[in-house]
């Protein structure tokens, strides 16, 4: 295949020379820059906050945050007492110890940050969730992980199935007028008189520190739980590949209920002593472009829906904003189409650098520098320290240009330790003990770079959000209308993919627009927005193998009109 690549734009970038660093570098190198290489004792909190402000960051600006009206500042020194004051409160009015797990659930506000590097502090493990999650969803995680305490709004509360949970101690509320009971605790009174002295737990390298949740093609999501390891390879790729420096705005525009928005909306910053942009609120054309005026934001990561959505408004809304600030953007979650890099040389004057990774890697992999060339529709090269193959089945090695698994070296400093409770489904994500298997199809090209073909399973990624099949096709199963249930994802220009569920229904059920709404309806108040399927079509029964396991790759054979493959497992 042929490729122009794009020119390489100057620039004081700290990847110069990607072959030499691959040549030289060694991840037991880049730990030597923390102390606690010596100590061997750590705690993320420490190295994210404290540091800096004992540093001559000390009144350099760590979080600006907009929402809105509300427009708020803290330097790494009120960062600093704000989450010392958060652990204080925690540890007082809790039972929370070392080594529990207390989720935070709420919109991004400095709260939201505070508390969860707050938790950290006191060696508790943090499950962020995305303020979309409803009931069903928050239930999965909360006793799948049998957490102890949850920050939360009285917004939000209700969703928490409290009776259900009976591990569930505490619930810390950051809200107004709040009543406090032996289980309610108003977090915000609390903070106003805690002590802005706190001394953080040293920790192990080994020792958790996130469990985020994420979804595969089977079973419940899964906790991917990471350690305090992972940041040296989060720092390490902040200086690659995000190209922060001291005098940098970062805006990351994910949420901190995904990888994304704790890996590079909290840590990666804030281990560079960075200053980051934190936008609250739901997209905006015109309040993300003004944003970026506002702040004057130099880098900027995003993801390619956001991109899409932005390009499709047209010209008219950048024309409102000066942009011309940013000087390094980049782009992770789903495939980067070629159109949108051609778009952002021509809107931003530059390349837009796509990233490959996953919430089971902990931090970028794969990636696009600024000191390469970009071969728009590749995901980039490894990041130095890692070792990235394509493999088939067996786990054997392919040559370029042949597709197959994407799979990476065990032993990166990022990579996931455990699944939560379940040790058979880590091991499975490894062949021969050696190779991480990703779940992603790709090829790599004789240069070294590579491309994204697909996923080797069911999982869908929708406007950026991993939504596994299985979960919704439970909740629509739930629906008293539904009798089978066969969810897959759809190409879609704007989104990626979006959800179809084909869906039989019980006999006496009419297939009307209105039942598709309710089932619709359904899904959103049951688990999320976001894995509620925008299309519906009724069939009267669905394909299944003779065990019965609905046949998705079929339905995408009939959405696509495609081919369905071998049908010999299929029952008849
Ligand atoms: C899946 C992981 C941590 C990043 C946010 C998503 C897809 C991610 C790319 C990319 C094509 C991508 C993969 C991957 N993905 N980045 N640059 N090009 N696909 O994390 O929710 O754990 O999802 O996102 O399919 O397996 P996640």
């Amino acid at each position: 295949m042929e490729f122009k690549t794009l020119p390489v734009v100057q620039g004081d970038y700290q990847l110069r020379d990607y072959d030499e660093t691959v040549a030289a570098f060694s991840w037991a190198d880049a730990e030597k820059q923390f102390s606690w290489h010596e100590s061997g004792k750590v705690n993320i909190a420490h190295e994210a906050v404290d540091r800096h402000a004992e540093s001559y960051r000390k009144n350099k600006v760590a979080l600006y945050y907009k929402d809105g009206n509300r427009k708020e500042a803290y330097t790494y020194y009120q960062m600093k007492r704000m989450t010392n004051k958060s652990a204080n409160v925690l540890r007082n009015h809790s039972t929370l110890e070392r080594g529990d797990r207390l989720f935070i659930f709420m919109p991004r506000s400095p709260e939201l940050y505070f508390s969860l590097i707050g938790t950290l502090k006191l060696g508790v493990i943090v499950g962020p969730l995305f303020e979309a999650f409803m009931e069903g969803a928050i239930f999965d995680r909360l006793s799948d992980s049998e957490a102890k305490a949850i920050i939360t709004t009285p917004e939000l509360v209700d969703r928490i199935p409290v009776d259900k949970l009976p591990h569930l101690k505490t619930i810390f509320l950051i809200g107004e007028n709040i009543v406090e009971d032996g289980m309610i605790v108003d977090f915000n009174k609390h903070m106003k008189n805690a002590s802005h002295s706190f001394q953080v737990e040293w920790m192990d390298k080994e020792d958790p520190t996130l469990l985020h949740y994420t979804s595969g093609s089977t079973g419940k999501p899964k906790g991917v739980l990471h350690v305090q390891e992972a940041m040296v390879q989060q720092l390490q790729t902040t200086r690659w590949v995000l190209d922060l420096n001291d005098e940098d705005i970062f805006w990351c525009t994910a949420d901190p209920g995904w990888v994304t928005g704790t890996a590079y909306g909290i840590f990666g910053p804030m281990l560079a002593g960075g200053t980051m942009l934190v936008v609250g609120g739901r997209f905006s054309t015109e309040g993300w472009y003004e944003a970026i005026e506002e702040y004057g934001v130099t880098v900027w990561y995003s993801a390619p829906t956001a991109f899409r959505m932005l390009m499709g408004a047209g010209e008219g809304p950048m024309k409102n904003n000066d942009l011309s600030s940013l000087r390094h953007i980049l782009s992770v979650g789903e495939p980067l189409n070629p159109e949108v890099i051609r778009w952002g040389m021509d809107a931003f004057k530059q390349r837009i650098h796509d990233t490959w990774w996953m919430t089971e890697t902990g931090a970028q992999t794969i990636c696009n520098f600024g000191c390469l060339p970009i071969k728009p529709g590749s995901m980039g090269k490894p990041v130095p320290g890692i070792e990235a193959v394509i493999v088939d089945d067996q786990g054997n090695i392919l040559p370029p240009n042949q597709m197959g698994n994407l799979a990476i070296k065990k032993g990166w400093p990022a990579m996931m330790r455990q699944i939560w409770n379940n040790p058979e489904k880590y091991d499975s994500y490894f062949v021969n003990g050696e190779w991480y298997v990703s779940g992603d199809s790709a090829y790599m090209d004789e240069d070294g770079y590579f491309f994204f073909q697909g996923r080797v399973d069911d999982v869908i990624m929708t406007s950026g959000e991993r939504v596994g099949p299985f979960e919704v096709e439970s909740k629509l199963l739930e629906h008293p209308a539904v009798v089978e249930a066969g969810v897959i994802g759809k190409p879609d220009p704007v989104r990626g993919e979006i959800i179809k569920a084909f869906v039989a229904l019980h006999e006496g059920y009419e297939p009307t627009d209105e039942l598709k709404e309710e089932i619709r309806q359904f899904v959103k108040k049951g688990l999320a927005a976001h894995s509620a399927p925008r299309e519906i079509e009724f069939k009267d029964s669905l394909p299944k193998t003779r065990s019965g396991k609905i046949m998705r790759r079929v339905l995408k054979a009939w959405e696509l009109d495609l081919p369905a493959g071998d049908l010999s497992t299929m029952e008849v």
